[in-house]
């Protein structure tokens, strides 16, 4: 089974953007969605609302039939993004509102966006499963595990089916300047001295494109009754000064320019977060395709690509 038209929220994000593209090359019909001030990608549709409300929602969209709803519109993501109020808003009340919106609209599906963030600290090193408890210590990771909670419930109600897959760190073309490997490339590309903490974290990364994939392998399986949650991750641990010297390395950039300890860890940065993916590989027959090394290699390319265009821009 499968479907032929999606609405994505979160639209204008990195991930929502990578969905999209990844939908319309698939040859799926496209409600693009963003807030009034977001820039979104082409779509058959784009739609920019707050949306506060089931209600607001159906009329912005005037009826329109969509298979899918994917929510990935998110509050927190940067990390100096910290109001509480607008996280609950956010997070949970907008997560309930799409939920509803989508049953109106007749969406066969709802597929939730979620995140590592959800699950509490882990006594030991291991791969974290879907059944690890969503005790989140942050309150972007609060959240994310209410906003999921709420929506599945509702959905519940309704008889939408509820697709909460859990992503863990995601990479590549499109991600914010202030995130790892742009950082990295931008100071290695002029040259200076990389500010970065101790990099012993060890972290779970996925291609951007494979996270495109991956959601809409797990719409597909919704469709035919087999919901998770999922994680949606490589299960493969790669550590933050390893990701920072494949960059280095890549760009022929010498090493010595990675500042590693010169800034402090986050207070409530966790040392180690891999996920399990055997679930939604069992279930879906996911696995990611491209690797670090590949995955860095292609992103550096896009950053290339962007510099080159924006120093033609300014001439
Ligand atoms: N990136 C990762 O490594 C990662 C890891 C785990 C989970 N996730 C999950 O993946 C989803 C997408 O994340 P992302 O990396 O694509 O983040 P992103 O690039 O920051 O995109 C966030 C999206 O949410 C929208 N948004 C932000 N604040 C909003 C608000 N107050 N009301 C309505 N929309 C708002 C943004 O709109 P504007 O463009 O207008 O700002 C953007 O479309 C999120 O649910 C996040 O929790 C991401």
């Amino acid at each position: 089974m499968s479907f032929t038209s999606a609405l994505v929220t979160g639209a204008s994000g990195f991930i929502g953007r990578a969905l999209v593209s990844h939908l319309r090359e698939s040859g799926k019909r496209l409600v693009a969605v963003g807030r009034p001030t977001s820039v979104l990608p082409p779509a058959h549709r784009q739609i920019k609302l707050e949306a506060t409300s089931a209600r607001v929602i159906a009329e912005a969209l005037h009826g329109e039939a969509v298979d899918i709803v994917f929510h990935c519109a998110a509050y927190g993501i940067r990390p100096t993004d910290r109001e509480p109020a607008r996280m609950l808003a956010t997070n949970m009340a907008a997560t309930g509102a799409w939920v509803e919106a989508a049953a109106a609209l007749g969406a066969k599906a709802f597929v939730h966006v979620g995140s590592c963030s959800e699950y509490g600290p882990i006594a030991k090193p291991e791969r974290i499963r879907e059944s690890h408890p969503l005790d989140a210590k942050d309150l972007y990771g609060a959240s994310k595990a209410a906003g999921g909670r709420w929506g599945a419930a509702l959905a519940r109600s309704l008889q939408l089916p509820f697709q909460w897959v859990r992503l863990f760190g995601v990479f590549g073309p499109g991600e914010a300047p202030h995130r790892l490997l742009p950082y990295v490339y931008d100071r290695l590309y002029r040259g200076e001295r990389v500010d970065l903490t101790s990099g012993r974290q060890w972290r779970d990364l996925l291609y951007v494109d494979d996270a495109a994939k991956g959601l809409a392998a797990a719409a597909v399986i919704a469709l035919e009754g087999r919901l998770g949650p999922f994680n949606l991750c490589t299960g493969e641990p790669v550590t933050v000064r390893a990701m920072a010297e494949e960059v280095a390395r890549q760009m022929g950039a010498p090493p010595e320019l990675l500042d590693f300890g010169r800034r402090p860890p986050r207070a409530d940065e966790p040392m180690w977060m891999i996920g399990d993916p055997s679930f939604l590989a069992n279930a879906a027959g996911f696995r990611h395709s491209i690797g670090l090394s590949e995955g860095v290699a292609l992103t550096l390319r896009a950053l290339e690509r962007e510099r080159r265009a924006s120093s033609m821009a300014e001439r």
